[in-house]
């Protein structure tokens, strides 16, 4: 298959480009630098030009491709969530899904499949409540995003009853050389990283390498349509999982993080890292997907042993 990915050079997309790749697919890229995305990649693609902000993409690279994978955002954990930095949260995933579909809908030939990224950030932040597909959403910031987000995924079937759309909610993506666990490395290298506040806070996590075979699924497999969670099966609590990260790294858990310490260095964003949301993989069960890395212990050893050993 001919797959157009956008957010080709993110965490997600380098991966998963690459494991297409391997599988013979052929893939196109969209980026706002297509001679900086070209150096970035480890495998050679053809990417066009594109602005999420600044409406359709280019129809000859949506007119090839047989399916569509659209995973471009403005990035969420970064940087303090200000009244800017959050418009662009939103915006970037808002406009930029409606830009492709609108892409979509012009383009004389349409893909089979169009699967969207959204994020466990769907549901509400509880402790104690577990999640699945069918549950409600939140009353917070990044509820309301994942809920425009998929609102606008969604228009594809409007377009054509044809394309099969599929949303992932992703969770937190444990992987070498990014992601969450590339800001908790350093300190747990040091021997300095605790758990945040009493560290009971739920953390859905997905292996890298399972959320690629999620989306290669989704891709190949007409049974995968509509939400699915993108997470593992055991998610854990923060405490749990910084235990894991330091025995894999053969180190002992330090002194917990206080919850103001992480208000006062990260502002409002700070609720992703306090708050918890226990989301489980109804569909991907009830699809009978095999996990390589279901529990969180073969999971970090996994990620420490590809990230070169211990230190
Ligand atoms: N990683 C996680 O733990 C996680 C969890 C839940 C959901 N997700 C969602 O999954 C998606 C992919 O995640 P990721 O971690 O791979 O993201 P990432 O590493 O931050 O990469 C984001 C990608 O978006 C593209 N992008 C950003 N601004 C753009 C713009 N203005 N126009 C066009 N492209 C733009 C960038 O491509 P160029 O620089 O080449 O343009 C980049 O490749 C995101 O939507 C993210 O919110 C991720």
């Amino acid at each position: 298959m001919k797959v157009l990915i956008t957010g080709l050079t993110g965490l997600i997309g380098r991966t998963l480009g690459r494991a297409l790749k391997e599988k013979g697919h052929d893939i196109l890229g969209l980026s706002r630098s297509p001679e900086r995305a070209k150096k970035e990649l480890s495998f050679d693609t053809q990417f066009y030009p594109w602005d999420l902000y600044e409406g359709e993409a280019p129809l000859e690279a949506i007119e090839q491709a047989d399916a569509i994978i659209h995973l471009a955002g403005h990035p969420i954990a970064d940087q303090r969530w200000t009244q800017s930095v959050q418009k662009k949260i939103l915006d970037s995933r808002v406009l930029g899904t409606r830009h492709i579909v609108q892409s979509i809908s012009s383009s004389s030939k349409k893909p089979k499949v169009f699967i969207s990224a959204s994020a466990i950030g769907y549901y509400p932040y509880s402790d104690h409540e577990q999640f699945d597909e069918n549950s409600k959403s939140g009353d917070h910031f990044l509820a309301e995003v994942c809920r425009k987000w998929e609102k606008e995924a969604r228009e594809v079937n409007s377009v054509s009853t044809q394309i099969r759309s599929v949303q992932i909610r992703i969770g937190v993506v444990l992987a070498p050389g990014g992601g969450a666990l590339e800001k908790m490395l350093p300190l747990a290298k040091k021997g300095v990283l605790g758990p945040i506040g009493d560290g009971r806070q739920m953390m859905s996590w997905v292996h890298i390498d399972d959320l690629v075979g999620i989306f290669v699924k989704a891709l190949e497999d007409e049974n995968y349509k509509s939400v699915i969670n993108g997470v593992s099966p055991h998610p854990v609590s923060n405490r749990d999982l910084t235990q894991q990260l330091m025995k894999a790294l053969g180190k002992r858990s330090f002194l917990p993080v206080p919850r103001v310490a992480l208000k006062l260095a990260f502002g409002k964003m700070s609720e992703v890292l306090i708050q918890g949301q226990k989301v489980v993989p109804k569909k991907l069960n009830d699809l009978d997907f095999r996990f390589l890395f279901p529990d969180i212990e073969s999971a970090m050893k996994n990620i420490i042993e590809n990230q070169g050993g211990k230190p």
